[in-house]
């Protein structure tokens, strides 16, 4: 009878434990966490170019200071006192479109616009008519260059993994330019979004990898809040932060007085 519940991912022999086929003691000791996780996600090893352009693409998400969605949210619900995993976990949450989500987003219309052999000028005509964000381009603060792409691309053409879909990503970058007369660079979403394409990664991990690299910055901080910062620190000067947009204080008109 066919069971309830199936994986490929990881299995257990009596005591031991097997990921995808791999005796996990075997793995301890002899693989990074980059290579463990190539494993875990595409089902076999890397090889060594595989191994260290998964490293790099993963320590360069790492973090990125104070300001983003994520960290926002993770130390401000840590700060409302709450513990290190519901802090990292209102970090992940906070990963969408803009932020984070874009990689996934990025993946798709990467390898899409890849395998349609359409030229590059009608698709980003398309979605700028349409007025819709293209996904792995444009940053709050890089308006120049993104240093993360820039380094990753560099390791990526040092280990053979420009092709193709980089290409196309850094043709798009040119395109936007050139069709909104402004730089919107190809950001470290995008990079990584075409480079993950390169090897062969589904668009639908594309998340998954931001949440991977992301992750350990996230427990920093919630770390680094809980334990140097005061409870309830994260919170607005409404006088001098915040803006009242609303109506002026009005009566309560008698019919609804009752008191
Ligand atoms: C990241 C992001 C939110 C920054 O937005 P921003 O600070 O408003 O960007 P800018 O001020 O430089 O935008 C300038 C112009 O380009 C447009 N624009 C920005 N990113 C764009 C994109 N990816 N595709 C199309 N147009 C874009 C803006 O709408 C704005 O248009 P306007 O001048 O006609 O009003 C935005 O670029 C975006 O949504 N990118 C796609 C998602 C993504 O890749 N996120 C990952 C970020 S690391």
């Amino acid at each position: 009878m066919e069971k309830k519940w199936r994986t490929a991912l990881t299995q257990h022999v009596g005591h031991e434990t097997y990921i995808r086929g791999y005796r996990l003691l075997d793995l301890v000791g002899n693989l990074s966490f980059a290579q463990a996780i190539y494993l875990l996600l595409k089902g076999e090893l890397p090889s060594e170019k595989e191994s260290e352009m998964m490293e790099a693409m993963l320590v360069s998400i790492i973090d990125h200071g104070i300001a983003p969605p994520s960290v926002i949210s993770a130390r401000a619900v840590a700060s409302g006192g709450n513990s290190l995993n519901v802090g990292v976990a209102a970090g992940v949450l906070a990963f969408g479109s803009a932020h984070g989500g874009a990689l996934e987003d990025a993946m798709k219309f990467i390898q899409e616009g890849v395998r349609s052999g359409r030229a590059v000028e009608e698709i980003v005509r398309e979605y700028l008519e349409a007025k819709r964000p293209i996904p792995g381009y444009g940053h709050r603060y890089y308006k120049d260059f993104d240093p993360r792409t820039k380094r990753l691309m560099e390791v990526a053409k040092g280990l053979g993994f420009y092709d193709r879909h980089c290409q196309f990503a850094e043709e798009v970058q040119e395109e936007i330019g050139k069709q909104k007369g402004k730089k919107l660079v190809l950001n470290v979403d995008g990079a990584i979004a075409s480079i993950a394409s390169e090897m062969g990664f589904d668009w639908r991990l594309g998340k998954g990898f931001f949440i991977i690299g992301r992750v350990p910055g996230l427990v920093a901080h919630v770390y680094e809040e809980l334990t140097t910062e005061k409870p309830f620190s994260k919170r607005l000067d409404e006088e001098r932060e915040t803006e009242y947009t609303g109506v002026p204080p009005r009566d309560l008109p008698e019919e609804f007085r009752k008191v």
